[in-house]
């Protein structure tokens, strides 16, 4: 009762706010609109607005077609227009996850207001103003949230209510319906991963959430669940407990990119992916981004980073990377989805047919161990300057082998059982969990980097969803990182206090001793 007055005096600010809005943007210029938008938006959403500009041919998702005025984020019902205040949040803020960036900082608010009034033009459902969108009156989070309880009835509903159809067990976005998904366009639509809410297109909060759930995401088979209120499904708190279940998926803070990955010097290796040992070796998270440096480009990654952890013992090394990944490829579950991306995207590679292609990844190292700053090209080196990798890949046992690129299109493995190296991987609901492990030195040292405790070893990560289209050069990089062996603590830091203290003690009973010895020596005189 109290959340739902709460609920409906927010709702009433909010008219106003938006009242006070439509007043401000109705006297501005649209020409002072058209100006930046020709200028920031036209390049993605095309001179027209029909989201055909010139990058649209790169990006899934593409650029809004602004003709129809179907719109993602917003505060009212599905089928509705949203507000000004909506909009001009997605042009603040931008959509997490896609190409659409924010310009709160690159704009001023007087251009944001003017470029917002602009893109109303393209469509004449704004052109009536008798018919104001109204945002919902939604209610506040409730009490008690967070803990287990609230959590499993989360769960229960996340269950119930077929979130997991589209997003899956886990919250991965592979759930059974994921390879069908397209948006009204015919674009192809993955189902959001829920373990990445900072790539959320409208935010990650649970308040976030939790209106994406009530309003749903127009022109995506994301739906909207406020019916379920209405024919008492379920409650508004239980909804809020999805919302909060689905915000529990992800890490409290967005992940930090830290330089260099710490691998600690244990007793033994894990070779499995799910040793327990690995629960206590801290993570590192490296994003990747489309490889858009060398043709064929590809901007529409699959795989958005990857987590790693590494440990060694004297004489070995394992380094476990697990990713996202909604498709165990190669899968001709996905086959549909992949002519879709390639029709979407009609960029300069040469059209191909779609084909199950596998999942791959690859770590890559120098050859040897740089003196100085200096490192190989971190796109696969090149014909002088190689770089040595692990290559692997879902097919074929889902093994590795080692190697040396000579640039993208240039791999030469190492002879011999997989060139050194071992793995063993698992995919679980769409995750890969992969551990590599090799020996710490190595008898070919002009092909594999003997890996030294005690140094920076660059690194770096390549990733391919197979049911994605990615192959070659269409993959997911990272730029260079550093791996680091931590020697074992030197045995005398440990012994350095005690022996200070023991050294400290010592002395001051010698001094005290020999006062004592020359008191009574003097006393003996
Ligand atoms: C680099 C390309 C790019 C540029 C530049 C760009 N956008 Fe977008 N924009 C996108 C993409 C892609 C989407 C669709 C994302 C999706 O469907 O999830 C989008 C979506 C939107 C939406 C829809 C939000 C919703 O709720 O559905 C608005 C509004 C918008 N853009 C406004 C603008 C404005 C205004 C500018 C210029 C100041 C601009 N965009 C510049 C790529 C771009
Ligand atoms: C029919 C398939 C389908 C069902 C059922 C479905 N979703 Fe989604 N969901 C999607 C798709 C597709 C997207 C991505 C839309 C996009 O990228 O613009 C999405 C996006 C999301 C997002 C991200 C919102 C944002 O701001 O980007 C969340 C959170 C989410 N869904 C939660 C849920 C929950 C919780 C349920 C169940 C109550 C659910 N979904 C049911 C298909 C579905």
């Amino acid at each position: 009762m109290e959340a739902a007055d709460l609920g409906s005096e927010r709702g009433g600010q909010q008219v106003i706010h938006t009242l006070l809005l439509l007043t401000l943007v109705a006297v501005q210029d649209t020409a002072a609109g058209k100006m930046v938008y020709t200028k920031w938006c036209a390049g993605c959403h095309g001179d027209n607005g029909a989201g055909d500009g010139q990058g649209a041919r790169h990006m899934v998702p593409p650029p809004r077609d602004f003709t129809g005025a179907i719109y993602q984020i917003r505060s009212t019902p599905s089928g509705q227009l949203p507000t000004d205040a909506d909009l001009l949040r997605s042009i603040d803020e931008g959509l997490g996850g896609t190409a659409m960036p924010g310009w709160k900082s690159r704009l001023s608010e007087r251009q944001r207001r003017d470029v917002l009034a602009y893109i109303k033009t393209f469509s004449t459902f704004f052109a009536d103003t008798t018919q104001r969108p109204q945002p919902i009156a939604f209610s506040k989070e409730p009490g008690g949230d967070g803990g287990a309880d609230a959590l499993k009835v989360g769960r229960q509903f996340y269950d119930s209510i077929g979130c997991r159809k589209c997003h899956g067990d886990q919250g991965r976005g592979d759930g059974p319906s994921a390879p069908t998904l397209k948006d009204d366009a015919g674009h192809p639509m993955f189902a959001a991963n829920l373990h990445e809410n900072w790539r959320f297109n409208g935010g990650g909060t649970v308040e976030d959430i939790y209106r994406r759930l009530r309003t749903g995401l127009d022109g995506t088979p994301m739906p909207s669940f406020s019916d379920l209120l209405e024919q008492k499904f379920l409650t508004d708190e239980q909804l809020w407990r999805v919302a909060e279940y689905v915000r529990s998926l992800s890490p409290k803070e967005p992940p930090v990119v830290r330089d260099v990955i710490h691998a600690p010097l244990t007793k033994r290796v894990p070779h499995a992916p799910d040793d327990s040992a690995w629960t206590a070796v801290d993570t590192y998270w490296f994003p990747l981004v489309g490889q858009i440096i060398r043709k064929e480009r590809w901007f529409a990654p699959a795989v958005s980073g990857v987590w790693v952890k590494a440990v060694h013992t004297a004489d070995s090394i394992a380094i476990r990377v697990a990713w996202d990944d909604r498709s165990q490829s190669p899968d001709t579950a996905w086959l549909a989805h992949l002519g879709r991306v390639f029709s979407t995207l009609s960029d300069d590679s040469t059209r191909e047919q779609p084909v199950p292609w596998p999942d791959q990844l690859a770590v890559q190292f120098p050859v040897s161990s740089p003196t100085g700053m200096e490192r190989p090209y971190f796109l696969m080196g090149s014909p002088s300057a190689p770089v040595y990798q692990w290559r692997w890949s879902s097919t074929a046992r889902a093994t590795a082998i080692a190697g040396l690129a000579r640039g993208v299109d240039r791999f030469d493995p190492i002879q011999g059982a997989g060139g050194g190296i071992a793995t063993q991987s698992v995919y679980d609901h769409g995750e890969w969990r992969v551990v590599f492990t090799r020996a710490l030195a190595s008898p070919d040292t002009a092909n594999q980097l003997p890996l030294r405790t005690g140094r920076a070893i660059p690194v770096a990560f390549f990733a391919w969803d197979g049911s994605n289209g990615e192959h070659g050069t269409r993959m997911a990089v990272s730029t260079w990182y550093f791996l680091a062996l931590d020697e074992p603590v030197p045995a005398r830091v440990f012994i350095s206090p005690v022996l200070a203290m023991v050294l400290t003690l010592g002395l001051g009973m010698l001094v005290i001793w020999r006062a004592q010895q020359k008191t009574s020596y003097r006393r003996q005189q």
